[in-house]
């Protein structure tokens, strides 16, 4: 073990959890290179490095931009990148009207000033926030509290922001229903969940937004049915409340469109973005109608490293990659390929065992096991209470076998976000390993 690694044991913070106490010396397309091994990649740092890492030509883009500007203050002028990026990301939105941009660092950073525009633009200035029951929106303690996919993230550490709601999401497991439930009567049962909860706890003069992912990230991969997200586009118009899409994980070519909420066609009022966006780089940003922005008073949104050149410049280069190397086409194409190998584990019959359900979006796909919980939902595996769970496991060897894969969620879930630029061979090594590893798993006591 090197000195360094000892260093960062005894002196980084040990809540900061880690796969392994190893030293990430590289990133070289789907590969990442350690101290001791190279790792397939299928974690893309949380889904953020989408076009492999160190793309060469986002790298030269912000080796450029280093030596041109390196912190063009918000609160000062315009830089060049920052509007650069808005005219590239204009044509892309998921909806037209979604025409005002404010850049900021991290994905919780932007959700926060989302509540705050949400708040101050709909005249609801102490309005209740509804979130969903398995949702993910980040650390800070605004976004904890908006965070309901497990309780580490806001345990012990006292209140996060009030005013806060949550509401069932459509996801059989999480409502304690079988799997073979309809979707239908999920979302019926949600949206009248959510009725309900208008109507005995937040009233809608007091509810300024809703907020959701339209693809359940850290809740366990699992997209929001397009008839959900058009009853809650119904709701939000029925009853003056602000729709926010946090599309910090599914966004930016993830699922196989660019933005995951072009599935369902639904208009968010606000539309959280991150991760993608730059490739590696901080960045996130809130977007939103100019007629909403143009309620904040000047001054009200800002923040020291907002919208970061260099971040920027590599975004606009991430936005030329998108289109010119037709990225989505090979999120499609890996896709299939990704979800024939994980179906066919599925019904193999010395698989099938372990398994309780494959979904997701383009690469965005979640594995959920069936752990030897003594949980009394058919099918249902809550990894807390299962040490032994079966993703963990399968992590495991995947990790020994050269394949790194992070598990999410209460439930037992494994979840692939390989970068979107993965080649046909890495993706046929990758589904290679992960099904020997699940085989050698199924044979263990
Ligand atoms: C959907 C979603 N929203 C918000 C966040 C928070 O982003 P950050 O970690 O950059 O604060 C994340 C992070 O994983 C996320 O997945």
């Amino acid at each position: 073990m090197t000195d360094l690694i000892k260093t960062g044991q005894k002196h980084v913070a040990s809540g900061c959890g880690r796969i392994k106490d190893h030293m990430i010396e590289k990133g070289e397309g789907s590969w990442l290179h350690t101290n001791e091994t190279k790792y397939l990649d299928f974690t893309c740092g949380i889904g953020v490095t989408n076009l492999g890492h160190c793309h060469p030509r986002v790298t030269k883009a912000a080796q450029e931009q280093v030596a041109t500007l390196v912190h063009g203050q918000c609160s000062i002028g315009f830089h060049r990148p920052y509007v650069q990026l808005i005219e590239k990301l204009l044509p892309v939105m998921p909806h037209p009207s979604l025409d005002s941009f404010f850049f900021l660092n991290s994905g919780s950073e932007a959700v926060e000033n989302a509540v705050k525009i949400a708040r101050k633009s709909s005249g609801k200035t102490h309005g209740n926030i509804i979130c969903m029951q398995g949702s993910y929106h980040g650390r800070t303690y605004g976004a904890s509290a908006l965070t309901k996919s497990k309780t580490i993230y806001a345990e012990q550490v006292g209140h996060g922001m009030p005013g806060i709601f949550a509401t069932p999401f459509p996801y059989a497991h999480q409502m304690g229903l079988p799997q073979s439930t309809p979707e239908d009567e999920l979302v019926k049962q949600c949206l009248f969940q959510l009725e309900m909860l208008l109507a005995q706890q937040s009233a809608p003069a007091d509810t300024a937004a809703i907020i959701l992912e339209p693809v359940i990230g850290e809740g366990g991969y699992v997209p929001a049915p397009s008839s959900y997200l058009h009853g809650l586009r119904q709701i939000c118009d029925d009853n003056n409340i602000m729709l926010i899409i946090d599309e910090v994980q599914s966004g930016f070519g993830r699922t196989g469109k660019y933005f995951a909420s072009e599935y369902s066609g639904v208009r968010p009022d606000i539309l959280v973005i991150a991760k993608g966006i730059a490739n590696g780089f901080p960045l996130s940003g809130v977007v939103t109608r100019k007629e909403l922005t143009d309620k904040m008073p000047k001054g009200s949104l800002g923040g020291t490293y907002s919208g970061n050149a260099i971040s920027c410049a590599a975004g606009v280069e991430c936005a030329n990659i998108m289109r010119e190397e037709k990225i989505l086409d090979n999120v499609k194409a890996r896709s299939a390929e990704l979800l024939a190998a994980l179906k066919e584990l599925q019904t193999d019959s010395e698989t099938k065992h372990l398994f309780a359900d494959v979904r997701g979006l383009g690469l965005m796909i979640g594995v959920e096991f069936v752990s030897s919980s003594k949980h009394p939902i058919p099918n249902a595996s809550i990894s807390n209470a299962t040490p032994n769970n079966v993703g963990g496991r399968v992590q495991k060897r995947c990790l020994e076998k050269g394949l790194m894969l992070l598990t999410t969620s209460a439930f037992d879930v494994i979840r692939f976000i390989p970068p979107l630029t993965i080649t046909k061979d890495e993706m046929e090594l990758g589904c290679k390993i992960f099904k020997e590893s699940v085989r050698e798993v199924a044979k263990e006591k």
